[in-house]
């Protein structure tokens, strides 16, 4: 099998009111199992609007998007949602953890959501394993940047999708803090053998990825 997504000649217009903006130009690409793809281009050139196509949250206004053998042009906002559940992890550069549940919880969660037993034992085990053992019971509010994007990572990958998705995931952190979280993230893909799409300004994560994809004014390069 040798595409996990595939996108067809893709395009993606917001309308707002009276005006239509075309944001991505007609876009064909793939991306294989297993395989860790960087999204590189300027700020608007409408890397944060693919992601969102490849995860559903965004129509196109023309072309194909297929998972596997699922066509997400057909499939409905409930079915988008359990599509998400089930194939999609994400990681912003905003970690958007909810801030009156502790670590734990925040990754538990999504687990419960989908009625999994052990969850917290579940979530206990992979928040160990990035190395935020001693942190478990903290708030968001409690936790340094590198350790937030942390434990949305954790959150993103507990249910381990067979596709991450990562929007400039080291945006707000500093330097040490970045190369903990890049690295991260590209281990735990190999781990668990998942597919990667990572949007950076960073060159030296994006080549350590399978692939380059360069993103100019809605079209790749
Ligand atoms: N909801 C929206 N309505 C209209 N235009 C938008 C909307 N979201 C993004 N855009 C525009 O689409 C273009 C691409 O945005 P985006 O995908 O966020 O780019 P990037 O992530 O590469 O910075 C930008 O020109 C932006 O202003
Ligand atoms: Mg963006």
């Amino acid at each position: 099998m040798s595409e996990l997504l595939k996108f067809s000649d893709v395009q993606l217009a917001y309308q707002n009111g009276p005006i239509r903006t075309e944001v991505i130009k007609g876009i064909s690409f793939s991306i294989k199992p297993n395989e860790r793809v960087a999204i590189v281009g300027k700020s608007g050139s409408g890397k944060t609007s693919l992601l969102m196509l490849m995860a559903g949250l965004e129509k196109p206004s023309a072309g194909k998007i297929d998972f596997h053998s699922i066509s997400l042009n057909e499939l409905n906002e409930d079915q988008l949602t359990d599509f998400r559940k089930q194939h999609i992890g994400i990681v912003f550069q905003s970690f958007y953890l909810i801030p009156s549940y502790t670590a734990l919880e925040n990754v538990s969660l999504a687990l419960e959501i989908n009625f999994e037993k052990n969850a917290k034992e579940h979530a206990e085990s992979l928040l160990v394993e990035l190395g935020l053992q001693d942190r478990l019971h903290h708030f968001p509010s409690q936790l340094s940047g590198g350790e937030q994007q942390r434990v949305a990572i954790a959150r993103a990958m507990i249910n381990k999708p067979p596709l991450m998705l990562a929007d400039e995931p080291t945006g707000n952190l500093d330097e040490e803090n970045s190369l903990l979280i890049s690295n991260l993230l590209l281990k735990v893909s190999l781990q668990y053998q998942q597919s990667l799409c990572l949007v950076t300004h960073d060159l030296d994560l994006a080549k350590k990825c399978d692939r380059i994809i360069q993103i100019e004014n809605g079209k790749l390069l």
